[in-house]
């Protein structure tokens, strides 16, 4: 490199200069012991002797530049690292997204701990079980709707002599016998658990929720159910809620009933409510309207099954039907939600949405 082009050129090679790294280079290729300075005073002896002081003076003034240049660089780069790796603890922390039970979760916790108040006993049966516990033991023909593969998931599982099929359980009645086998009478118990069911529309989920109440005793009659669920339904949906039973057919309960409430937008009165002033919301005070409620059009909302245990499911449990009477309910979760915040789709419980969940 000639005289005149070592500063300029250094000039640009530190401009492009982005760390100490790079800047360690630099000042090898210019001031190192086979640098370029060294290089161009070792040419010393070829210049005219006249000309030799100037040019050593040339030299080294060119070598203090060099040293000059590089220090301001280095400073430089050390203080853009400084500034890169300072924390500034006034600022505000990063907050972490905070999670929360899901709205299914929370229905669980609430009803067990209602029914648990009343000294019954919370369980959690397969939900992978046998036709046995499914169905067989529940007095269920085997012809039964119930039990063909359009109703009910089978397992692909080699069928066992004494428990049949496997199945994904279609309900939590499989907790029935397997409790009355594990505690004999009397029974008190909630059987909280997953359910399968080829089903998919805004109230029908493949998978969802029921709670099974089961109760055997000596002396058990129809008021004891009614009770109960009358218990349940002030406690879960509020005090001003009332219950009805009417006449149904399940083949593991005789009699069987459908459970209802009274509408919680309408109150049971089966209208919308008009605001006598206009400030006073629908629905919690004004004068009837002749507009039917578009939620129950009744004034009544299903809730689900029940009924007293079939002498024939009991003898399944090894408890005699002669001494021991029992009932037995089973409820969709989802849908005691459903009713409880007037959800319209039963969808929103499973497909993530944060914005629903966040709710509860
Ligand atoms: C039964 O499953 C009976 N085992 C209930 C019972 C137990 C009756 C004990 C008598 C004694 P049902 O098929 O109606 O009954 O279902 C009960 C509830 O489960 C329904 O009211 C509904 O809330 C819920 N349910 C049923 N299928 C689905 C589904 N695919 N998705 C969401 N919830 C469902």
């Amino acid at each position: 490199m000639k005289v005149d082009d070592v500063l300029p050129n250094l000039n640009n090679e530190l401009k492009g200069t982005k760390t100490l790294n790079e800047l360690e280079n630099i000042i090898i290729k210019y001031l190192g012991r086979n640098g370029l300075i060294h290089d161009l005073l070792t040419k010393i002896k070829n210049i005219d002797i006249s000309q030799r002081k100037e040019y050593g003076q040339k030299i080294n003034n060119i070598k203090n530049s060099i040293n000059q240049l590089i220090e301001q660089k280095k400073t430089e780069l050390v203080n853009k690292k400084n500034e890169e790796t300072t924390v500034d603890i006034t600022l505000p922390g990063k907050r972490f997204p905070k999670g929360s039970l899901h709205v299914i979760t929370i229905a669980i916790e609430e009803i067990s701990k209602i029914f648990q108040k009343i000294g019954f006993i919370r369980m959690s049966y397969p939900e992978v079980d046998w036709d046995f516990f499914a169905f067989e033991t529940l007095n269920m023909p085997r012809n039964h709707p119930a039990r063909d593969d359009f109703e009910t998931s089978f397992i692909d599982y080699p069928e066992n002599k004494k428990w049949g099929k496997m199945v994904l359980t279609p309900h939590t009645s499989n907790g029935q016998v397997r409790e009355m086998w594990r505690v004999g009478a009397p029974i008190r118990m909630i059987n909280i658990a997953k359910c399968y069911r080829p089903n998919w529309d805004p109230t029908h989920t493949p998978m969802f929720f029921q709670f099974e109440g089961l109760c055997v005793d000596k002396g058990i009659n129809i008021t004891h159910l009614k009770g109960t669920l009358d218990y349940f339904a002030k406690e879960y949906f509020g005090p001003d809620c009332q219950t009805r039973l009417r006449p149904h057919h399940f083949q593991f309960t005789e009699p069987s009933f459908e459970m209802d409430i009274t509408c919680t937008v309408c109150k049971g009165t089966g209208y919308l409510r008009t605001p006598e002033v206009p400030e006073v919301a629908a629905g919690t005070s004004g004068v009837l309207s002749k507009t039917k409620c578009k939620v129950c059009k009744s004034g009544w909302l299903e809730l689900g099954g029940c009924g007293m245990v079939h002498p024939a499911v009991l003898k399944a449990g090894k408890i005699d039907p002669g001494i021991y009477t029992g009932w037995a309910f089973g409820f969709g979760i989802e849908r005691v939600i459903m009713i409880k915040y007037g959800i319209e789709d039963i969808r929103y419980y499973y497909n993530g949405d944060i914005r629903f969940l966040e709710q509860f």
